[in-house]
């Protein structure tokens, strides 16, 4: 399975990530193609017991390392994981999400050519000033990551959001030498 268990967590600066993602505390975040979770566990500590996390990837065996990681670290209860298609119905209630993490998980929906139905259920499920944090890889040539041809500029990503009424705010931040993180709310007046 493409991408399964390549994390893009130890190869951000981790500061800047959390410092571009703001307070999260209570909140309901959804982690969207988590992984084995290694953006999903420190989350659910930033969120703490008010909060609550919600992962979701179609790889099982990264859902039961995150569940045993989660146990261990004792945030389980905070966390609410799917194995699932994340370009079906998500199992998720709409307008229920406050923010929803997209680490680097667009450019392979785009190169599955699912990235339309992923995100129309993204803004289905996300609350009225819900937000979109999308990470991905700067569109040049790794190692790490993958080939440039995939990478998506921020460019890209924007017009790709924007279609679903998802507009750009805030600074895009460069997380280190291969990745940027940006964040899209909708447009004002729009219901999805
Ligand atoms: C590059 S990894 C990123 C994982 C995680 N976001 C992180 O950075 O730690 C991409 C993940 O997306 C998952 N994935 C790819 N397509 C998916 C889909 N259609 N539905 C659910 N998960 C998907 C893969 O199983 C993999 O775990």
């Amino acid at each position: 399975m493409r991408g399964a268990g390549k994390s893009s967590y130890d190869l951000i600066d981790s500061d800047r990530f959390w410092k571009a993602l703001g307070p999260v505390t209570g909140l309901t975040v959804m982690d969207l193609a988590c992984g084995a979770g290694r953006y999903t566990l420190p989350l659910a500590d930033a969120v703490g017991a008010a909060g609550r996390v919600i992962a979701v990837d179609l790889w099982d065996d990264g859902i039961a390392q995150l569940r045993a990681a989660a146990r261990e670290a004792g945030t389980e209860r905070v966390i609410e994981t799917h194995v699932t298609n994340v370009a079906e119905t998500l199992p998720v209630v709409s307008g229920s999400v406050d923010l929803c993490l997209m680490a680097t998980i667009l450019h392979d929906l785009v190169a599955d050519g699912v990235d339309k139905p992923a995100l129309f259920e993204v803004t289905r499920i996300l609350k009225p000033a819900g937000i979109v944090t999308i990470v991905e890889f700067n569109k040049q040539d790794g190692p790490p990551g993958p080939p440039k041809a995939v990478r998506l500029s921020l460019e890209d990503v924007t017009r790709r959001l924007m279609v679903l009424g998802l507009i750009r705010f805030g600074a895009v931040v460069e997380l280190g030498p291969h990745a940027y993180l940006a964040q899209f709310r909708r447009l004002p007046g729009r219901k999805t």
